[in-house]
Parts: C-alpha cells; sequence; structure tokens
C-alpha cells in the first residue's frame, strides 16, 4: 500500500513509513493512493474473523510484508469477538467492545502496537496521543510495558469518565498520563504542535496513535467485513457514532474494497459541524460542548479532511453517498432508557447511533450500529438515566483501587515541549 497525504500528492510513503511518522510532514493526512477492490468477498465473508483479516490485510500491505508477518498481525492483534447482537426488528448492534479496554479501540492499537514494534529496529520511540476516552486506554494497554517506546497520553481534565481516565492513567512505566487543563480539542491542537516542531519530532521518534494514524484506521476496515458477515443478504445500513470521523474513514474505506454496505448513516451527538456541513455544504469548525457520548464532543473533527478527500472535495457526492443526523442528550437517554426496557443495555455512543439510525433506515433495509464501548464504561450516565446500579466487569472493577499516576499541564503549547524533553 502506497499512501499520499492529503495536502500533496507527490508527498509519498510506504505504509510503514507513514505509520512511524503519524501525520504527513505538510500536517496533512496519510490516505491510500488507491483503495483496492476486492473480488472474492463472498468467499471472504466465510472465513473467522481473524483468518479473514489476515487476508484482506495480505491485499493491503502484501507489497511491504511477507505473507507470514502479516498473518501474526492479525492473529496477535484480533483475539477477541466483534458478535452482532439483535437489538429491533431489523436493527442490530455490532459489538465492538469486547477486547481488553472493552472499546472499539482496541483493533485499532492492538494492531499498531504490533506495526510499530515491527518497524522499531532498536530505535527510541514516543507514541504521542490525544484522547477523549477510550483511545488513551486503549493506547496505554496496547504499548504498557513494551521496551523501547514511552507512551504519552493528553486527556481533557475532568472530561473523561473515571473509569476511562484509570484505564490509561493507572499503568505508570512507559505510560505517563497529562491532565490538560483544557478541552479535548486543546488536546488534539498540542498534539498537533508536537507534530509540526521537527525537533522534537526526530529527537523522541514521535508517533501517534490517534485516529490521525493510518494503521489504526486499516485496523477498523475489519469489523466492517465481520459486521457484514453475520447479516443475511438484506441491503445493509450502518450507523456509524463519529467525534473525530476515523471509523466512518474506515467504514469508507471497507466498502471501497468491497464490503457489501449499501449505505453509511453518520452520526453525531449535538456537536453538529458534520451534519450541518452536509446540510448546507458549509464546513465550520466549532469549539465543542459537552455530552453524555463524550468520546464524541469533538468540534474540529481531524479525519475529516480524509474523507473529503475520498469525495475530491465534492459536497454533492458525499450527500448522495450518505445519511445522517444528530441526536440531543435528552434523545440519547430516552434510547437507553428504552433499549433496556427492550433488553438491551447501550452505552450513550450507541445510543446515538441507534437513534440516528433508526431515523435513516429504509422499507426492506437491515441496519447496523457500532456499539463502540461497553456500557459498564459509562456507568454514572446510565446509572442516572435508568435509575439503577451498572454491574462493572471484573476488568474495569479491578482499576478503581488503583492510584492515578497522572500529571497535570497547563493547555499549553510550551509546556508540552518542556514535559516532553
Ligand atoms: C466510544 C466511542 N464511540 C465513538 C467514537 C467516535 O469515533 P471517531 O472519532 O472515529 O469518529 C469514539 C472516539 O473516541 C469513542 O470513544
Amino acid at each position: 500500500m502506497k499512501l499520499i497525504s492529503t495536502r500533496n500528492p507527490a508527498l509519498r510513503a510506504t505504509f510503514l513509513e507513514a505509520v512511524q511518522a503519524g501525520l504527513a510532514p505538510d500536517g496533512g493526512l496519510f490516505v491510500p493512493t488507491e483503495i483496492p477492490r476486492l473480488n472474492d468477498v463472498p468467499g471472504l465473508l466465510k472465513l473467522e474473523f481473524a483468518s479473514r483479516s489476515a487476508e484482506i490485510l495480505h491485499r493491503l500491505l502484501g507489497d511491504e510484508f511477507p505473507r507470514s508477518v502479516v498473518d501474526d498481525l492479525a492473529h496477535a492483534s484480533f483475539t477477541f469477538p466483534a458478535p452482532l447482537v439483535k437489538v429491533a426488528e431489523r436493527i442490530s448492534a455490532l459489538e465492538l467492545f469486547h477486547g481488553p479496554t472493552l472499546a472499539f479501540k482496541d483493533f485499532g492499537a492492538r494492531f499498531l502496537a504490533r506495526v510499530l514494534a515491527l518497524g522499531a529496529g532498536g530505535h527510541r520511540r514516543t507514541v504521542l496521543t490525544a484522547t477523549s476516552g477510550d483511545t488513551g486506554a486503549a493506547v496505554a494497554q496496547a504499548f504498557h510495558g513494551l521496551p523501547g517506546v514511552q507512551v504519552v497520553v493528553l486527556y481533557p481534565a475532568g472530561r473523561v469518565s473515571p473509569l476511562q481516565e484509570r484505564q490509561f492513567a493507572t499503568c505508570g512505566g512507559n505510560v505517563l498520563a497529562l491532565a490538560v487543563e483544557g478541552a479535548f480539542d486543546d488536546c488534539q491542537r498540542l498534539v498537533k504542535g508536537a507534530f509540526e516542531d521537527a525537533e522534537l519530532v526526530s529527537r523522541l521518534g514521535l508517533t501517534s496513535a490517534n485516529s490521525i494514524n493510518i494503521a489504526r484506521l486499516v485496523a477498523q476496515t475489519l469489523y466492517y467485513f465481520e459486521g457484514a458477515a453475520q447479516t443475511d443478504g438484506a441491503p445493509l445500513v450502518m450507523s456509524v457514532p463519529s467525534g473525530n470521523f476515523g471509523n466512518l474513514y474506515a467504514g469508507l474505506m471497507a466498502q471501497a474494497m468491497g464490503a457489501p454496505i449499501s449505505a453509511f448513516v453518520v452520526a453525531t451527538n449535538a456537536n453538529r459541524v458534520v451534519p450541518d456541513y452536509l446540510d448546507t455544504g458549509v464546513y465550520q469548525p466549532r469549539p465543542s460542548v459537552a455530552t453524555l457520548s463524550n468520546a464524541m464532543d469533538v468540534g474540529s473533527p481531524s479525519n475529516w479532511e480524509r474523507i473529503f478527500a475520498l469525495f475530491g472535495g465534492n459536497h454533492d457526492a458525499m450527500a448522495a453517498a450518505l445519511r445522517w443526523g444528530s441526536c440531543t442528550d435528552g434523545d440519547t437517554t430516552r434510547i437507553v432508557v428504552d433499549l433496556d426496557r427492550a433488553g438491551y443495555l447501550a452505552d450513550p455512543h450507541g445510543a446515538v447511533a441507534y437513534r440516528v439510525l433508526q431515523s435513516n433506515l429504509r422499507d426492506g433495509e437491515q441496519g447496523i450500529f457500532l456499539a463502540t464501548a461497553h456500557p459498564a464504561k459509562f456507568r454514572e450516565a446510565l446509572a442516572s438515566a435508568l435509575g439503577r446500579e451498572i454491574p462493572l466487569p471484573k476488568t474495569l472493577s479491578d482499576l478503581l483501587d488503583l492510584p492515578l499516576l497522572n500529571e497535570p499541564l497547563a493547555a499549553d503549547q510550551a509546556a508540552l515541549r518542556r514535559r516532553l524533553m
């Protein structure tokens, strides 16, 4: 797979180069020069998840890695299932939260850690990542204890759930958690700024584990095939709860590769930058507002640049290919309550995706919404919506007794530079 920057098609990289760099040197994002169309999808859908993933990764990365390496990558990264669970008439949840940190980010982070380990070759690497919640956990857990790699997690102080915070701020060792006095957009800005600092990049061997890293998105394409593999052939509509829009880009890649998905539904919370753009053609990033689905509280979605590039910047083409909508906190709570009564416990992000899917599903179609995080990760919000305690899985309850090992950081580029140096 060869990649180019969204801002300059002459800036080319191999997959490993793009993964190591994170961001393209001109500040753009790496995207494939072309997305290969797979001509044997029905056969691929019959394979089990890790074997199918190895096969698809081989088609994507076979020019760079031997078959045995790709097989190892897939089988070591994807050790947990992504079951499809029926939730309502014609609507199912693709549960992406059965990995070690109980969120969809485990797919991308575990794959990324192994790709980076392949390319480390004895050099020092620092993985710098901004998180609105789950990325930090998945990245910290995927890299914790990996020799030669330092992980730095930036997160908005007080704006991630206490459990999310414990998943990345209790690791210690090679994982440093910095509580930024600001919003997620500030964390993202600081990370971008660090990557534009050439000295910092080369001294620390800076790499990003955010969804700006193409390795994460390549891994995420694989569960779209898994969702399709568990359906019965009616036209399939997939609803993606979106914040930074990496997940949607991965879905669009899977569709371009031939995954049988008729349409995508873009589902956001009150942070409506993209739905507003699709409505009006005017793209206007703005400060994020806090919602119940806090991991999607993004006012300037970094991966939109990739989606924009995929459609050649053509608003009409995007509006024709996508369906979209947003969900208020009031509706999110109502859906959580309704689904609970029907026997399904949804987290707030999944609930947003369900709600927007519900209003965009047409006759004869089947819908899948991505359940991106285990509901217990948002148990405070769910407990207050449902009026009962949400049981914690043991992976999470064990964390509660551990001390936080975080450090505060001003939302200031120079402060971050000093700390990293
Ligand atoms: C639970 C959850 N759902 C949805 C999203 C949004 O995914 P994306 O940023 O790829 O749009 C996130 C992102 O952090 C998340 O943690």
